[in-house]
């Protein structure tokens, strides 16, 4: 049996271009694609939360990109029983958080199908499943994954998008 598993990180508070939120624009999609596939799911969750306020937000992102920096996050999940990995993000100063970073260095990826998606404001996926493709080494990066902004994925149309991209893969 194809077992799949969404891994996510979202930054709830408040947001770049859609006021202060209570859920984060990737995690909508993430939930949606839980729903859709009937998936498990893990957030990645920083022990150090990061600030609700945007400024202090970006501020810290900056430094800990600055750093080449690997925040720890909170409890983890067993990837070895999972065939197929959606894998979202936002992107941060035109990458991954580097919260992900510590994710994806903390497990062994080889044979597992990984399914990129993140939101962005304008972005696109900034050559990040370049990026993933290098550092998740064995795994296979399924199709040209899903990459949305941050403000459509908090509309209808957004979530009808992701619905018809989940039913052609
Ligand atoms: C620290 C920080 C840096 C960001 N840098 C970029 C960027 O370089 N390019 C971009 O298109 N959007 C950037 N954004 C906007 C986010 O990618 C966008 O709002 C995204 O949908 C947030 O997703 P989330 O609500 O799941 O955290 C940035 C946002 C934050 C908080």
């Amino acid at each position: 049996m194809n077992k799949i598993l969404v891994v996510y990180f979202s930054h709830a508070g408040e947001n770049y271009n859609v006021g202060t939120i209570e859920i984060g624009n990737t995690e909508l999609l993430a939930k949606e694609i839980v729903a859709k596939n009937g998936a498990d799911e893990f957030k990645i969750e920083p022990k150090d939360k990061y600030p609700a306020a945007y400024q202090e937000a970006i501020e810290r992102a900056a430094k800990e990109q600055k750093s080449d920096a690997r925040p720890e996050y909170i409890g983890d999940v067993n990837i070895s029983g999972y065939d197929t990995i959606f894998f979202g993000y936002p992107i941060w100063w035109g990458d991954m958080p580097m919260v992900v970073y510590s994710f994806i260095e903390k497990h062994d990826w080889n044979g597992k199908t990984v399914i990129p998606f993140n939101t962005h404001e304008g972005s696109g996926n900034s050559g990040t499943y370049d990026i993933l493709k290098s550092k998740m080494t064995g795994a296979t990066l399924k199709g040209d994954g899903f990459s949305m902004a941050g403000s459509t994925a908090r509309t209808n149309d957004g979530i009808k998008k992701l619905d018809d991209w989940l039913s052609n893969l």
